[in-house]
């Protein structure tokens, strides 16, 4: 009896190439992880939309940049359509060097938050906080943007980091 398994040379180098495939796949989101510190940003914690504005608990009430330690920053950012569409506050301001995580939120409806030249573009949803940490390094203005269509007011909807020496 004959046990050893014919496999047509095609399927074969089909097989060779999906688990080649596999590999390089595997590598580059290795890569992109550890090598270029890409993150995804994670749903961070619940809120509710209808409070998170006025809530003296909610961080959102006082939106903004706050030190935790030297260099180290958290950035409360809401985002909302209704009265206006923008985003609060309009502008932060760091030191060069600066870490900032940023907790971004929508008070009303889907909204999205991309900053210029960096690797942070997420959306931002209503009800959920969007969470992501920067390192600013260059003494320059980084504008950042609503990317996700919003309503008349879309594309007026912006702001900047604005990095000092
Ligand atoms: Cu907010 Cu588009």
């Amino acid at each position: 009896m004959n046990t050893k398994m014919h496999v047509d040379s095609y399927e074969r180098n089909w097989m060779i190439f999906s688990a080649v495939m596999l590999v390089l796949f595997a590598a580059a989101v290795s890569v992109a992880a550890f090598g270029l510190g890409i993150q995804v940003p994670a749903p961070e914690q619940r809120v509710d939309p209808k409070t998170v504005a006025t809530d003296p608990n909610s961080p959102w009430s006082n939106p903004g940049l706050r030190e935790v330690s030297p260099g180290v920053y958290d950035a409360y950012i809401l985002a909302h359509a209704i009265p206006n569409w923008e985003y609060l506050p309009k502008e932060i301001t760091v030191p060069v060097g600066s870490k900032v995580t940023f907790y971004v939120t929508s008070a009303d409806v889907q909204h999205g938050f991309k900053i210029q030249d960096t690797n942070a573009n997420f959306m931002v949803l209503p009800g959920q906080v969007s969470k992501l940490t920067i390192t600013f390094k260059e003494v320059r203005t980084h504008n950042f943007i609503c990317t996700e269509y919003c309503g008349s007011g879309h594309g007026i909807m912006y702001g900047a980091v604005i990095v000092t020496p």
